[in-house]
């Protein structure tokens, strides 16, 4: 069975386009992979946390790929700083990464300008990625389009690892979903959907009440032309809504330009809206239930146990290529 390795920030609430980026892929997968899934509170750490809010949001996460549908009998779900190989190998590849080549991420340019002081981890966050994706010996990682960089770069230095030292690193491949890689903001098209977005109107959260999600849908921006038409350069408002309804009905784009044939933006914005909150609906009722359960901590223990023990055996063989500390089998 292939080994799939992914993980999400919790750095907030999950957005609609982590879930169709991210999470509605695995859930897709889980069935035919060998999955481990993961939560990254180490990368939240690049950006300022409440602490209290962190805590929270983890849990929240954990709580939210058990709703979508992960499921804890098939694929391992652990937090990152639960597993010590991650900041281990981290630092390793972050001697064998370039400061040039971090300072290319286009996520590294668009976060710095956000920030007045700029922390050295948001700089050197790729290689700890890397790391957590090579640890599993992964062959492919499920991502939304704004991580593609990333991907890239977690190859160039897997191969350069295994260049210069020993050939015990698997390179990945990507694989982004058919629609919806990249869901863009409600009120600034241009730019992708992300959770920690302060303006809340620009985001739809999984957790949302469905009467807010139908609000921020309805006053969602578009364009004066009144076509529903899919053009992401010149409507890109509008394309943005019927790749969300695409994503989640699996219906085509052109299927539902046809559907929307003659319609306007308001009779369209509502239909989408139905589209999402009937879509979210179920996600909402399961986690209400998990985030009150004891069932969540069971899960976290297995899953960090699990993940160890591949880890470490890899980290292993990173030290030994390496030449750090003393031989060990
Ligand atoms: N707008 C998006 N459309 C499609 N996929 C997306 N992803 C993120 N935004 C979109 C995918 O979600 C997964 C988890 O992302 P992450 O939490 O690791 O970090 P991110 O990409 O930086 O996500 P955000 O929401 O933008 O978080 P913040 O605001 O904290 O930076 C990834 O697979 C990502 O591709």
């Amino acid at each position: 069975m292939k080994r799939i390795f992914s993980g999400v920030q919790p750095s907030g609430t999950v957005t609609l386009g982590n879930y169709i980026g991210a999470f509605k892929q695995f859930t897709e997968l889980q069935d035919e992979y060998d999955c481990i899934f993961c939560i990254v509170d180490q990368h939240a750490i690049t950006m300022p946390q409440d602490r209290l809010e962190l805590r929270k949001n983890i849990k929240s996460l954990a709580a939210l790929y058990l709703a979508v549908g992960i499921d804890p009998n098939k694929a391992t779900l652990f937090i990152q700083s639960e597993v010590p190989a991650h900041a281990q190998a981290g630092w390793m590849m972050q001697c064998v990464a370039t400061i040039g080549e971090l300072e290319r991420m286009t996520q590294y340019k668009d976060k710095s300008t956000k920030s007045v002081t700029v922390s050295a981890g948001l700089l050197t966050y790729p290689p700890l990625m890397a790391a957590d994706i090579l640890l599993y010996g992964t062959e492919i990682v499920p991502v939304g389009d704004d991580q593609k960089q990333h991907i890239e770069l977690t190859r160039d230095l897997a191969e350069r690892f295994n260049r210069k030292f020993n050939d015990v690193l698997t390179i990945p491949d990507i694989r982004l979903p058919k629609n919806g890689a990249r869901v863009m903001s409600l009120q600034d098209p241009t730019k992708k959907m992300s959770k920690s977005d302060p303006n809340k109107k620009a985001i739809i959260t999984l957790l949302d009440d469905l009467k807010t999600i139908e609000k921020k849908i309805k006053s969602a921006v578009t364009d004066s032309d009144g076509v529903v038409a899919f053009d992401p350069v010149n409507k890109p408002g509008v394309s943005n809504l019927l790749s969300i309804e695409a994503a989640l009905t699996d219906a085509t784009i052109d299927e539902l330009v046809a559907k929307y044939d003659g319609i306007g933006y308001g009779d369209f914005k509502a239909s989408v809206a139905k589209a999402v909150t009937e879509h979210l609906a179920p996600i909402q009722s399961r986690y209400a239930e998990l985030i009150a359960s004891d069932e969540l901590d069971r899960i976290l223990d297995e899953g960090a146990e699990k993940a160890d023990a591949i880890a470490s055996r890899t980290l292993k063989k990173m030290e030994n290529a390496m030449g750090l500390g003393r031989k060990r089998k």
